[in-house]
């Protein structure tokens, strides 16, 4: 599988780590404006490949250098304090879209049949845009949305319940932002329904300060997204139909059309191939509708 990332900072370079490590490409072609720095990247990672049991030829390139890839990872940010940092996300829409607008029209076109993974933030504003930008059908544009803002909730109730992670159930789901929420009538441990217990909104409480707080102490996230975006690459390499919350086109989910934010999706070769209609409370489908206000209102000022 050939994947290529666009934009080589933080949380560009650590997934290409974690693709070397876990050996999710066969080739891997990094591109970003500072030419030298991605090579030195580059090389970094393919003296790391060479260390590790897989077989990733990793290269920097410029643009051409993506041609005919099967995943291209959209990465890319303005700058490190305007570029999507998780204490203000949608800061970085203005900014973050015009860079997109430079660069998705090429990708598209070069990769034709690409799935488009968006890693930036606003990422639910990157998704809509880089989709709207590429021309590509829905189940090939794919944000990492709040897959991680779902794993930082579960690892929370794994700690406080001793239960492992992977066994909960429990899904945040709309923008990768302040408006997202908990499906607390749908949170499920080896079939215990726990949604009810309050410990469960305390820790999606917690869920919602824990980026803000990795951002004051580290002035940046990379890890957790770039390992969401790992698993998300996993997914479409071994076609596995595993189902995660992401950043997808809403066709008609309550009422809810024409804008990205995040639900449960099933993720195989081709990208999205299913994306699952959970059943929402009324105070769920409340916070839907205001996350996909919110949302909408940004996508509709960029185009204005
Ligand atoms: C975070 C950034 C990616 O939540 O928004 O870590």
């Amino acid at each position: 599988m050939k994947v290529s990332i666009i934009g080589v900072g933080k949380v560009g370079v650590t997934l290409g780590y974690a693709m070397v490590m876990k050996n999710l490409a066969s080739e891997l072609v990094l591109v970003s404006r500072s030419a030298g720095r991605t090579r030195g990247e580059a090389l970094d990672l393919q003296h790391a490949a060479a260390l590790s049991p897989g077989r990733v030829a990793v290269r920097s390139g410029d643009i051409e250098a993506t041609k005919n890839s099967q995943v291209v990872i959209l990465a890319l940010a303005e700058s490190a304090d305007k570029g999507g940092n998780a204490k203000d996300r949608l800061a970085s829409a203005e900014p973050n879209a015009k860079l997109f607008q430079s660069v998705v029209p090429k990708v598209a076109e070069l990769s034709p049949d690409a799935i488009l993974l968006i890693v930036s933030n606003p990422v639910d504003v990157l998704t809509y845009a880089t989709l709207k930008l590429s021309g590509f059908p829905p189940h090939r544009v794919i944000g990492t949305g709040t897959l991680i803002d779902s794993a930082r909730f579960r690892s929370l109730l794994s700690a406080h319940y001793n239960i492992h992670s992977d066994d909960i159930r429990a899904y945040i789901l709309g923008e990768h932002g302040d408006s997202q929420f908990p499906v607390l009538s749908a949170v499920f441990a080896g079939g215990w329904h726990m949604g009810q217990d309050p410990v469960v909104k305390q820790s999606f409480e917690k869920t919602l300060s824990v980026a803000p707080e990795v951002f004051l102490a580290k002035g940046y996230t990379n890890f957790a997204v770039a390992s969401a975006a790992a698993m998300i690459l996993e997914a479409i390499r071994d076609n596995s139909h595993h189902t995660m919350p992401v950043s997808t086109l809403v066709q008609g989910y309550y009422g809810i059309e024409d804008v990205c934010l995040s639900l449960p999706a099933v993720i195989g070769r081709t990208g999205i191939a299913q994306t699952l209609q959970i059943a929402l409370n009324e105070e769920e489908q409340a916070q839907l509708h205001h996350s996909a206000r919110q949302l909408s209102a940004v996508n509709s000022s960029l185009q204005s």
